[in-house]
C-alpha cells in the first residue's frame, strides 16, 4: 500500500542517513550486543543533570537497527531520563503488538515498531532502546563503559 511505501521510505532514509551517528567525546558509553546476529551498537550520552543533552550512536547493524537507533536519538534528545524511559517502554509495548494511547510521541518510530513485530526483527529494533535504558540505569555515570547483551 501507499502507507507501507511511506513507512519503508522513512526507515530507509534513517538507515542511509542516520541522525546523530558517531561518538561523543564525553559522557556515558554503552556497548550493546544483539546476540542473535553479533551486531553491536555503541551509544554515548551526555547527561546534564537529568536531561539528555547530547547523544550519538555508532557500531554496525542492519537497516532496521540503524534506523531505530537514528529515530531513537532524535526522539530522546532533550528529554529527561524519566521521559526517555517512558518512551522506551511505549516502543517495547508496540513491538509486541500492543497499541498505546501515547504512541504518537514516538513519531516515525511508531512505524518502525509496526514493521518490526516479526520475532526475528524485534531484537534489531529494540537494540538501541535497550542501550538507552542501560545508560539511564547506570545513572549516566561518565566513568561507566560497559558491554551488555540485549
Ligand atoms: Fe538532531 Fe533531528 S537530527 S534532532
Ligand atoms: Fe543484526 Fe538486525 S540483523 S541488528
Amino acid at each position: 500500500s501507499k502507507l507501507d511505501n511511506l513507512y519503508r521510505a522513512v526507515i530507509l532514509d534513517h538507515s542511509a542517513s542516520p541522525r546523530h551517528a558517531g561518538e561523543l567525546t564525553a559522557g556515558c558509553v554503552i556497548d550493546m550486543n544483539n546476540p542473535t546476529c553479533g551486531d553491536v551498537i555503541r551509544l554515548t550520552i551526555d547527561f546534564k543533570d537529568d536531561i539528555i543533552s547530547d547523544i550519538a550512536f555508532g557500531g554496525h547493524g542492519c537497516t532496521i537497527s540503524t534506523a531505530s537507533a537514528s529515530m531513537m536519538t532524535e526522539i530522546v534528545l532533550g528529554k529527561t531520563k524519566e521521559e526517555a524511559l517512558a518512551l522506551a517502554e511505549i516502543f517495547s509495548e508496540m513491538v509486541t503488538g500492543e497499541e498505546n494511547p501515547k504512541q504518537e510521541e514516538l513519531g516515525d518510530a511508531q512505524f518502525l515498531a509496526g514493521v518490526s513485530k516479526f520475532p526475528q526483527r524485534v531484537k534489531c529494533s529494540t537494540l538501541a532502546w535497550n542501550a538507552l535504558k542501560k545508560a539511564i540505569q547506570t545513572g549516566g555515570n561518565a566513568e561507566v563503559q560497559e558491554r551488555h547483551d540485549a
